[in-house]
């Protein structure tokens, strides 16, 4: 089968292309030189042609605060070339996995979301991928939606990374414990796409490992068991603050744990639970500094 899958430079994306290749399908992955989705206008043709059996679309306008500041390219990026994407695909004859976030929902709720759960995004980054799903199943009814969340993994810049770096000079680290989520590993992210278009399905659906954190909680795990792997980590302590003493241009959800009952069932194993996966990436990811 011929996949293109956009974003690898990615987090996700690039996971996702090592998982897919490793099946044996044909990857295309164009870069942002090869199609930048800043201008959705020339979108269509690059897609047209390559005419791959799947698009995956795993790029995306991903600063969050940034997003506050320049909402018109984070529309372009988000909605207006996911929806040059739908239609290119649906010229040919394709199909198309959207990939999209927690943050479409406004957090204000204290059990999981659904798929059928509204959503009500409290930022512009979440607006901006809102908008892109409805566009692209309103482009083409047969599309594939995945939201996940709190995305990390060995390739890119973020909070594991983030977190290694500070718990290796700083004896204290302040993190904020009143949001709540589920980390979520681009390996298992990437086997869950893979099961799904094994499996050719449509429609929307959550994937997040199993579990419940604040951004606390990861933190503290994050030291913990990096130090276990050998990672350095002079940081003694581990302090729980509000959201309110950690100010950002964007509001984040306090809530976004995503319900996963819909996915399942479909995938051919468990889902493993957070702790478990960040250990795993936390193994990866030192063996891979040893050796480079
Ligand atoms: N990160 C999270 O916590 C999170 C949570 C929930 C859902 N998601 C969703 O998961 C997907 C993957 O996220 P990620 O964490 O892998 O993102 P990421 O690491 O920030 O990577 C974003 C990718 O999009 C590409 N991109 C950005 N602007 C582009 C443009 N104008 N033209 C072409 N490519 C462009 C980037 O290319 P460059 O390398 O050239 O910048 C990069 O390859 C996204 O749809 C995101 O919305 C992420």
């Amino acid at each position: 089968m011929k996949v293109l899958v956009t974003g690898s430079t990615g987090q996700l994306g690039g996971e996702l292309v090592r998982v897919l290749a490793g099946e044996g399908h044909e990857i295309i992955a164009p870069d942002r030189r090869e199609l930048d989705l800043a201008f959705p206008e020339k979108v269509g043709d690059a897609i047209r042609a390559r005419e791959a059996d799947w698009v995956i679309n795993c790029a995306a306008y991903t600063q969050v605060d940034q997003a506050e500041a320049e909402p018109e390219l984070a529309y372009r990026v988000n909605r207006d070339s996911a929806a040059g994407i739908a239609r290119a695909v649906s010229a040919y004859g394709g199909r198309m996995l959207q990939v999209s976030t927690d943050f479409i929902f406004s957090g204000k709720q204290s059990c999981p979301y659904t798929e059928e759960d509204r959503p009500d995004p409290v930022n512009v980054y979440g607006q901006s991928k809102w908008e892109g799903e409805r566009v692209v199943r309103e482009i083409l009814p047969g599309a594939l939606i995945l939201r996940t969340a709190w995305v990390y993994g060995s390739r890119g810049a973020n909070f594991v990374r983030t977190i290694l770096m500070a718990a290796a000079s700083r004896e204290e680290l302040r993190v904020v414990d009143d949001q709540i989520g589920t980390p979520s590993w681009t390996a298992d992210i990437s086997r869950t796409i893979q099961a799904l278009i094994r499996g050719d399905r449509q429609g929307v659906y959550h994937f997040t490992n199993e579990g419940v954190a604040s951004w606390y909680d990861f933190a503290c795990a994050i030291t913990s068991l990096g130090a276990s792997v050998g990672f350095p980590v002079v940081a003694r302590r581990v302090l729980p603050i509000p959201s309110a003493d950690y100010p950002t241009q964007a509001i984040r959800p306090r809530f976004s744990v995503l319900d996963k009952q819909k996915i399942r069932t479909l995938l051919p194993a468990p889902i493993p639970h957070w702790r478990e996966s960040l250990h795993a990436m936390l193994k990866e990811l030192y063996q891979c500094e040893e050796s480079s």
